[in-house]
């Protein structure tokens, strides 16, 4: 069976360079924060960004027990702010969209900024690099962000710079799916 987190590493994998420069654009619980600093190595660089205080602990603690190197930088702020904070171009970028897992659900990714945000990771990108997009439709707001994201990128950009696809279970509709947008 697929295995939908192992399928976007292997994607991932596949474009981080060590020493590169990566975002996770929705830190959470920090755990693709943890996977991108080590991925990168110590002299790469990780900006981490969310808009909740109890994401950035978490993930604060996260990094620190499971071995990060010391090369990444969390800002709590929306991740539709990216461009004021990111300096060079990106390998890899990280959206893991919807609600901080075991909270309220009050906070969620929104269509408008999630937009915006993937918008500015796919201007930040180096040639080669991937934007990685996990869209949760089993909730509205997911259902939402994943129909306006596959409008919006079906047309956006041209095939000759860059190749944008997706992997979806077909015959189970409301499970997880990612987008994955790679720069030649
Ligand atoms: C599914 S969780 C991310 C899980 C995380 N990748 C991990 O490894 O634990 C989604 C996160 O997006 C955050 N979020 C919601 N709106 C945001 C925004 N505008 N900018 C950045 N983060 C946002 C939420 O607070 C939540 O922590």
């Amino acid at each position: 069976m697929v295995d939908l987190r192992s399928l976007e590493k292997q994607f991932l994998a596949s474009h981080i360079k060590e020493g590169g420069t990566v975002c996770d654009f929705t830190m959470g619980n920090g755990h693709d924060t943890l996977y991108l600093s080590r991925a990168v190595g110590p002299r790469g660089k990780v900006y981490a960004f969310d808009v909740q205080e109890r994401a950035v602990a978490s993930t604060r603690k996260t990094l620190e027990t499971g071995g990060a190197y010391d090369n990444y930088e969390l800002i709590l702020d929306s991740h539709a702010n990216a461009a004021n904070y990111v300096k060079g171009p990106i390998c890899a970028g990280v959206f893991n969209l919807g609600y901080l897992p075991g909270s309220d659900k009050r906070v969620t990714t929104m269509v408008d900024s999630t937009l915006r945000a993937v918008q500015c990771a796919i201007g930040l990108l180096d040639d080669d690099g991937v934007v990685l997009i996990c869209v949760y439709p089993g909730h509205a707001e997911g259902a939402a962000e994943g129909e306006a994201l596959c409008d919006w990128l079906s047309g956006a950009y041209d095939r000759k710079e860059y190749c944008v696809g997706m992997f979806r279970i077909l015959n189970s509709p409301d499970s997880p799916f990612f987008i994955a947008v790679e720069k030649r």
